[in-house]
């Protein structure tokens, strides 16, 4: 059965738009049933629009509590029948009980090799630290800012003369890789998480 996913972005949606693609073009057996933002101009919610998607706006403001904005996130990714979460540049932190209701079944994406640089302006702190290599990871989302048991990390070169938006988009060109590579990996059945460790079982 194809997983039903949900996205939850904030932003201009390359990610989504990378899994948008993925699911068209059979990266992962899964499609992309609603995307939800916290943000009513987000170019995200137009890229699912314009894929046909329903694309919903969810405030913050309106909502009051932080447990009353979840509890509406939840109540339209259940009323799209979603099983799968990914975070694409979703720029809210997601409290306790969102984040055991989906434990698992919530991926996020995160510009640099993790544990290192988590938050945000990721390549800003790694060209500011000076690494020779960075990249991107998918990891499962779990209680902590950028933590969760990781899946998937691809590595990128930095470069000498890189700049933040340099470093920034070959990195994005991985994370859209890595996205959907996570994802067939997770619609296929075949990732077990082990403490802090995800396995991957199973040959491709
Ligand atoms: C990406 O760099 C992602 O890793 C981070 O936020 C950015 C979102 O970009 N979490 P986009 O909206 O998917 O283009």
């Amino acid at each position: 059965m194809p997983r039903n996913i949900g996205v939850l972005a904030s932003g201009r949606g390359t990610n989504l738009q990378a899994i948008i693609d993925g699911a068209s073009s059979g990266g992962f057996d899964g499609r992309v049933a609603v995307v939800v933002s916290d943000r009513s101009k987000a170019p995200a919610l137009d890229r699912a629009r314009q894929a046909g998607i329903p694309a919903v706006f969810v405030s913050k403001k309106e909502a009051g509590s932080q447990e009353a904005f979840e509890r509406s996130i939840a109540g339209v990714l259940d009323a799209h029948g979603v099983d799968v979460v990914c975070l694409a540049g979703f720029m809210r932190i997601l409290g306790p009980w969102f984040v055991r209701w989906y434990w698992g079944r919530m991926l996020n994406i995160h510009p640099a090799l993790l544990p290192s640089f988590p938050g945000l302006e990721a390549q800003r702190q790694a060209l500011e630290y000076g690494v020779k290599v960075s990249g991107c990871t998918v990891h499962f989302a779990d209680e902590g800012v950028d933590a969760g048991p990781i899946i998937i990390q691809r590595p990128v070169l930095v470069r000498s003369d890189d700049t933040f938006e340099t470093l920034s988009e070959r990195i994005l060109v991985e994370e859209h890789k890595a996205y959907v590579e996570a994802l067939r990996l997770l619609c296929d059945g075949r990732l077990e998480i082990q403490g802090k460790r995800v396995i991957v079982t199973g040959s491709s």
